[in-house]
């Protein structure tokens, strides 16, 4: 709050990096830099699977959005949340194909084997098939999931340590202090985009287009609207000041709520973007799946309480409208959907982004980074 107010009085947003950054525009259309980025950054990070108000009960399950790592998530009977690659071990069909309420067991539908929720194999249909087959070694491929933060988290490399703890630092102490696991969804959302995934996350990492791209939308919530932001590692938190910050001014530190004079915005690195809104919460998923085309999910959470029966569902409706058709579908990522048509013109070789735009090259750096 304190910087916000400071923010305000220059009636500019922090600098960021304190100089003018060009970012090439080979990072959005090279399949070399893609393939790359597929291998040093989404196999070797933790990635948000979705908020954990879809894995309560035992047998609730939830799905990969991305063809590139198909995975199901399950609470087992035991109450522990398991991943598994979403793939029968006998001819690799799919398992779980989303129709299902809950699940019991994973029944394959083309040769019927059938596995626990633990994975074990426990059935070969007519199995004098398969003479000396060892069912132990026939068990789901599992992948590490765990829960922080009110999220689930998956590792697409199975080898790997899931310390979310240190990986997250103090993010993971906003998510809990926020009580993200106490909310529930409202809706969730799936669109293809005709972009680049970074392309698309960084409409996200300035406020500098506020007042002109969401001149009839956002601009009045964010009225000298500055931002401030904080990093652990590759992950950024934004902190951008709504039009009543100044209300607070006068008053006690002590009684000061951020949200109910910001909004609160994470990068959960790579491929997250996390929204504290003061009512509603966002999690944008980007799964990528080219150079120029990227799967884009969006679940709406609230607080129970907030939304009580019928005006309820209406207050939500409308909020969801608002921010994922009117904001994100047709103003941040249509922008993005044609600055990325307009790369193969060739006007640009390259992004110039400004002081107010130094998030989005330490976003590209912390990628950068992990591709040498
Ligand atoms: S592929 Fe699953 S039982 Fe044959
Ligand atoms: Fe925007």
């Amino acid at each position: 709050m304190r910087k916000l107010f400071a923010l305000r009085e220059q009636d500019r947003n922090e600098e960021m990096l304190g100089k003018v950054v060009r970012v090439p525009v080979s990072n959005y259309t090279s399949t070399e830099i893609f393939d790359r980025e597929m291998e040093k950054v989404f196999r070797t990070h933790p990635l948000v699977a979705g908020h954990v108000s879809s894995l309560r009960e035992p047998g609730s399950y939830l799905l990969s959005d991305w063809n590139r790592l198909p995975y199901v998530i399950v609470r087992d009977k035991e109450g522990r949340l398991r991943g598994f690659l979403n793939q029968c071990r006998h001819r690799g069909a799919r398992l779980v194909s989303g129709e299902e309420k809950q699940l019991k067991a994973f029944v394959c539908p083309f040769h019927n084997w059938v596995y626990d929720l633990d994975g074990t194999l426990r059935s070969i249909t007519r199995e004098y098939n398969f003479p000396g087959l060892d069912r132990r070694e026939y068990g789901l491929k599992e992948l590490p999931v765990a829960e922080a933060g009110g999220l689930v988290w998956i590792h697409p490399t199975a080898e790997a340590d899931l310390d979310l703890a240190a990986y997250l630092g103090p993010m993971l102490d906003d998510l809990v202090d926020f009580q993200v696991d106490g909310l529930v969804r409202y809706r969730k959302s799936k669109v293809i985009k005709q972009a680049n995934w970074k392309m698309l996350i960084k409409t996200y990492l300035e406020g500098y287009h506020v007042p002109y791209l969401h001149r009839t939308t956002l601009s009045k919530m964010f009225r000298k609207g500055v931002l401030a932001h904080t990093e652990h590692g590759p992950h950024i938190r934004m902190i951008a000041a709504r039009s009543n910050i100044e209300e607070a001014r006068g008053s006690d530190p002590e009684t000061w709520r951020i949200l109910e004079y910001a909004s609160v915005y994470y990068v959960l690195f790579p491929n997250t973007f996390f929204i504290m809104h003061p009512d509603y919460v966002s999690i944008n998923i980007f799964h990528p799946e080219g150079p120029d085309r990227t799967i884009w999910t969006h679940e709406m959470l609230y607080r129970e309480p907030d939304f009580p029966g019928e005006r309820g569902e209406a207050g939500l409706a409308k909020r969801f409208e608002f921010t994922n058709d009117a904001v994100f579908d047709q103003e941040d990522f249509a922008v993005a959907e044609n600055v990325q048509l307009g790369l193969v013109h060739g006007a640009n070789e390259f992004h110039t982004l400004g002081l107010e735009e130094g998030l989005l090259a330490i976003f590209q750096g912390s990628v950068d980074d992990r591709l040498t």
